[in-house]
C-alpha cells in the first residue's frame, strides 16, 4: 500500500528507530508498503521512518552495485534489509550529489566514507551482506542514517542548509 512520505521539517524524521526483534506479519507488511511507496514515488532507496514507522528496516537498489554504462538502463533490484548495520571499510571521503524523498526539491554534495559494508537480514531472517563503493556506498549510509534520525542535510554546511530552510519557508 502506498503511504505518504514524511517531509522535512517534520520532527518525526529526527526520531531514532527501534530494532526489529522478530520478523512477523507487521514487518512483512511494512516492507511491502515501503516497496510500493518507493516504486510509486521513484528512487533508489527508502527507510521505514520515511513512511512514519520507526523500526530499523531499509530498502536499497542493489542494481547500483554494478557500473551503469552511460545510456544503458539496468532494471532496479530492490532488497529489504532488516536491522542494517554499516561497517566502514575505507574511510576516505567520497562526495556524492544527494537527494532524498523526504527533502523535496533539493540536492547537495555530501562527503561520506568511500567504501562500506551493510549487514542485516532479509525477511526470512537470513543474513545479508553487501559491500559498496562510491555511489552505492553513499546510498547504504544515507538509508541507514534515516534510522538514526539523520537526513543528508544534517551533513552539509550550515550555510547551504540555511539556504534550503529559507527556500522551504517561502513555500
Ligand atoms: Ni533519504
Amino acid at each position: 500500500m502506498l503511504r505518504p512520505v514524511l517531509q522535512f521539517p517534520d520532527p518525526r524524521l529526527t526520531k531514532v528507530s527501534e530494532p526489529i526483534e522478530s520478523i512477523d506479519d507487521s514487518v512483512r507488511e511494512l516492507a511491502q508498503d515501503m516497496l510500493d511507496t518507493l516504486k510509486t514515488v521513484g528512487g533508489v532507496g527508502i527507510a521505514a521512518p520515511q513512511i512514519g514507522v520507526f523500526r530499523r528496516i531499509v530498502i536499497v537498489d542493489v542494481s547500483l552495485l554494478e557500473e551503469h554504462p552511460e545510456g544503458v538502463e539496468i532494471p532496479q533490484d530492490f532488497r529489504v534489509v532488516v536491522n542494517p548495520v554499516i561497517t566502514v571499510l575505507d574511510p576516505a571521503k567520497h562526495i556524492e550529489n544527494e537527494g532524498c524523498l523526504s527533502v523535496p526539491d533539493f540536492r547537495a554534495k555530501v562527503a561520506r566514507s568511500k567504501r562500506v559494508a551493510m549487514d542485516g537480514t532479509d525477511l526470512d531472517g537470513k543474513p545479508i551482506h553487501f559491500e559498496g563503493e562510491g555511489y552505492f556506498s553513499a546510498c547504504l549510509q544515507h538509508e541507514t542514517d534515516h534510522l538514526d534520525g539523520k537526513l543528508f542535510i544534517d551533513r552539509i554546511s550550515y550555510l547551504k542548509r540555511s539556504m534550503y530552510e529559507k527556500k522551504m519557508k517561502k513555500k
